[in-house]
């Protein structure tokens, strides 16, 4: 009787040790899979985005720079509105939600508000 009841308390541990691990590995998981990744993000940048913003200027509009100022007087100052005008374009921008991924332009935006803090230094 007492060997069955721990028995039945080890089992229980077991249990709730699998259960722990299973949420710790599935937060590590989905953490590492959705952070956005800014070193894929300046590689993303350099291949579909430098031919026109090269150290976040605008060679086509002037005034619509990716620096931090421009951003915020354009009003394109977040993760969600830079993500938008990659997807969708603005403008003289193409829309790239044909050629890049959500991941890629979540990532390529993070990187440009990251460039944006730093003055694109
Ligand atoms: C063919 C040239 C071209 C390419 C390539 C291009 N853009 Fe643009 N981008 C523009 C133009 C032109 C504007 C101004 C749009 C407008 O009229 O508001 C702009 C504006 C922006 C703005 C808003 C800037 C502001 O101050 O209003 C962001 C952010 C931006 N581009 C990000 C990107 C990113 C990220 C990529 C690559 C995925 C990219 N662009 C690729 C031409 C381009």
């Amino acid at each position: 009787m007492i060997r069955s009841s721990t028995r039945a308390k080890r089992e229980h541990m077991k249990k709730i040790l699998s259960v722990i691990m299973l949420v710790i590995v599935t937060f590590a998981f989905a953490s590492s899979a959705l952070a956005a990744d800014t070193a894929k993000g300046a590689k993303v940048f350099t291949a579909n985005c430098a031919a026109c913003h090269l150290g976040g200027r605008n060679v086509i509009v002037a005034t619509k720079t990716l620096k931090k100022d421009a951003l915020e007087k354009n009003n394109i100052n977040s993760l969600a509105a830079i993500m938008t005008q990659v997807q969708n374009g603005k403008n003289a921008m193409p829309a790239f939600k044909s050629r890049l991924n959500d991941q890629q332009i979540e990532d390529v935006a993070t990187y440009v508000l990251e460039q944006a803090e730093k003055d694109w230094s």
